[in-house]
């Protein structure tokens, strides 16, 4: 966001005495508090709700299509144009110069999978789709989990419990607890299943650029990182992989993340706005 819009918003609309007074209070018990650009103000809020709206009748329209046989580009091409109609912009399109508008991870590609002509969906397949919309000058991020056909019952007990993972998350994003007890949430709920979690991709404030403070990582100990304030907005995306943990990157494209060992990996992603009596999903 531009700063004069920034501050003029600011100004009109400035973080209320009671949540400054108790930021404060937190601070004095050495707790990690947010910049205040960081607590979104109500036309901010607008904005990102609106965005979000957006970018959850794209998912919509992904998952009333996607089906065996279809390549991961018509995907692609299903996000671009459903977003157009709304007037909004894919938010991945050039970003750091990826090359297209949504990302399409399957099977063993924990994030990041770039669509393309030449990979069709099988029967069997278990795919993210991950889209992030701009409208307006917000953004909004959300992913979510598609079977193609008959998915076995171990790749579905994944999707399945990565969602719980996302879940137990939700439930720990509660105002003035912390980052670390989102990540202590997921972890705990992910290993008492037999999953691991991936550690070097995370969450991320959202809303007014496409990653903000604060890093949401799905590891963490309770009570640590940084407090969640009334007015921010962030995402959670657990990536679960059914093995090991570790994850590399393609060294073609620089772009796809896949799991170290092979084994498969699934994701969810809100994106959340924290408020004074608990969370409200913003895109899902
Ligand atoms: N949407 C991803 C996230 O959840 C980021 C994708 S970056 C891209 O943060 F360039 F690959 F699109
Ligand atoms: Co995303
Ligand atoms: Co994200």
């Amino acid at each position: 966001m531009d700063e004069l819009l920034w501050e003029k918003i600011d100004r009109e609309q400035p973080v209320a005495p009671h949540i400054l007074a108790k930021m404060e209070e937190m601070r004095k018990k050495r707790m990690i508090l947010p910049e205040l650009k960081y607590i979104k103000r109500p036309a901010m809020i607008e904005g990102i709700r609106k965005a979000g709206e957006v970018n959850t009748a794209v998912l919509d329209e992904v998952g009333k299509h996607i089906r065996a046989g279809m390549t991961t580009q018509e995907i692609d091409d299903i996000v671009a144009d459903c977003t157009a109609k709304h007037g909004a912009i894919c938010a991945p399109l050039h970003f750091e110069g990826y090359p297209k508008s949504v990302c399409t991870s399957i099977n063993n590609v924990v994030c990041h999978g770039i669509p393309s002509r030449l990979r069709k969906l099988h029967d069997g397949d278990i795919i993210n789709v991950d889209c992030t919309t701009i409208l307006d000058g917000y953004y909004a991020d959300a992913s979510r989990m598609f079977l193609i056909g008959n998915v076995s019952e171990e790749r579905k007990r994944l999707v399945e419990e990565t969602k719980k993972c996302l879940e137990a998350g939700l439930a720990a994003a509660q105002p003035w607890a912390t980052v670390g007890d989102i990540g202590y949430a997921v972890s705990k709920y992910a290993h008492s299943k037999g999953y691991s979690v991936v550690r070097e991709l995370g969450g991320h404030g959202v809303g007014l650029e496409f990653h903000e403070d604060p890093f949401v990582a799905h590891i963490g100990k309770r009570g640590t990182g940084m407090v969640l304030v009334p007015g921010m907005v962030f995402t959670i995306e657990p990536m679960i992989n059914m093995g090991k943990a570790g994850v590399m990157i393609d060294p073609y494209d620089d772009w796809t993340i896949y799991t170290k060992d092979g084994s498969d990996s699934a994701q969810w992603e809100y994106t959340i706005l924290i408020t004074e009596t608990g969370n409200e999903i913003l895109t899902y």
